[in-house]
């Protein structure tokens, strides 16, 4: 066992998009568990879309990370020493350990992961949070049925990925909408969308709402809403009566504290949506994952055997190293991740 852990800390807050400059590699002393505790050599951590919003000292469902304080991120590693009989040096376990290397973690909030029955990293996102998001999201609140149109951007991500193929498997039309031509190709050859539409060839919500429009000719049942932006104002006035829209994220917002940093769009965006929810019935619900962890073993008996036997098909971007996380979070954030962004530690 090494006697020092390495951890990335948040230097400074950003002004709209995330540099270097607001992170910085330190080293401490590998913590020592506590009663109770675990000690656990991360291998693989996640990177999310949230951490952005951990990066902004603004009012949200979650403190911000506070200046020098270690990056928040969900992690997956071996425990090397153990303070509590639910876990031994050997097992596998997810916690939120941070952008490091080394975390200790009461084990009360440990969930075991057997790398025996599916690859570690799918802990992080498939049969993870952001898996469970997508499955959940859909289900409770988009509440598909066979023969609707479902709409979801960020289609190729882990979210996305799945709420494409869950609703294909429950016999919707699914339409993607992602950032160029080759996650298009992946949305449909690999995860069986049945279109797929690059938000990046459209210059204005408007040529892409009529490219929508022919992908989508019998208009769109559930939006399932990841970004926000272009693409809500292009799916606005193709909601069918009584259709339903998850509100899950907006990344396309996250850079500007979330709010848009067009306002006049905004200002023009905000009644022509109101309307269409007024004048079509629309279910429009918020959500944040962390309130639903209760059903996240349902989620896990259902989906993981079709992971296991390839029905659920998983797409991950791994990059090496805990000094080039930075680097991989900003291009997350700008659409250069394919697939559930993760970065290999060890
Ligand atoms: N409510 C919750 O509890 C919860 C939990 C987990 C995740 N989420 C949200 O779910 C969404 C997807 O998360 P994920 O982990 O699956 O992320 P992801 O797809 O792996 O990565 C984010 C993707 O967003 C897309 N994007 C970025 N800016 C965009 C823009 N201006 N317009 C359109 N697309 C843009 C990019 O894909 P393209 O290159 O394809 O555009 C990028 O790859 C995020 O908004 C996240 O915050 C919410």
């Amino acid at each position: 066992m090494t006697d020092t852990m390495k951890h990335i800390v948040l230097a400074s807050r950003p002004d709209g998009a995330p540099t270097a400059a607001n992170f910085r590699l330190e080293e401490s002393a590998v913590p020592t568990p506590g009663d109770g505790e675990v000690l656990v050599r991360v291998h693989y951590m996640s990177l999310d879309p949230y951490m952005r919003g951990r990066m902004d000292d603004a009012k949200s469902y979650a403190a911000p990370v506070p200046i020098g304080g270690t990056m928040e991120g969900g992690a997956v590693g071996e425990v090397i020493a153990s303070n509590s009989p639910d876990f031994k040096p050997g097992d596998f376990a997810f916690g939120m350990f941070g952008w490091a290397t080394h975390g200790v973690q009461p084990a009360k909030m440990l969930r075991k992961v057997d790398p025996a029955q599916a690859p570690i990293t799918t802990s992080l996102g498939v049969l993870g949070m952001p898996g469970f998001t997508g499955w959940q999201g859909l289900m409770e609140y988009g509440r598909p049925k066979a023969g609707e149109t479902l709409v979801v951007a960020a289609a190729t991500g882990p979210v996305g990925s799945m709420v494409g193929q869950i609703a294909k498997a429950h016999g919707l039309r699914v339409v993607g909408i992602a950032g160029g031509a080759d996650k298009c190709a992946t949305a449909k050859d690999h995860f069986g969308f049945d279109e797929c539409l690059d938000h990046r060839a459209y210059p204005d919500a408007k040529s892409l709402s009529a490219a929508l429009k022919e992908a989508c000719p019998k208009g769109i049942d559930i939006y399932f809403e990841n970004v926000g932006g272009k693409v809500l104002e292009a799916v606005i006035p193709l909601m069918n009566p009584f259709g339903r829209i998850p509100i899950c994220g907006m990344i396309a917002w996250y850079n500007a504290g979330g709010l848009g940093a067009n306002a006049a769009e905004q200002a023009l965006t905000a009644p022509k949506l109101w309307r269409t929810i007024l004048v079509n019935f629309l279910s429009v619900n918020g959500f944040i994952i962390s309130n639903h962890w209760a059903n996240f073993p349902n989620f896990l008996k259902e989906v993981a055997p079709k992971v296991a036997d390839g029905s659920i098909a998983v797409q991950e971007d791994i990059t090496e190293g805990l000094e080039n996380a930075p680097q991989a979070f900003m291009d997350l954030l700008t659409g250069g991740n394919n697939g559930k962004a993760i970065v290999k530690v060890i």
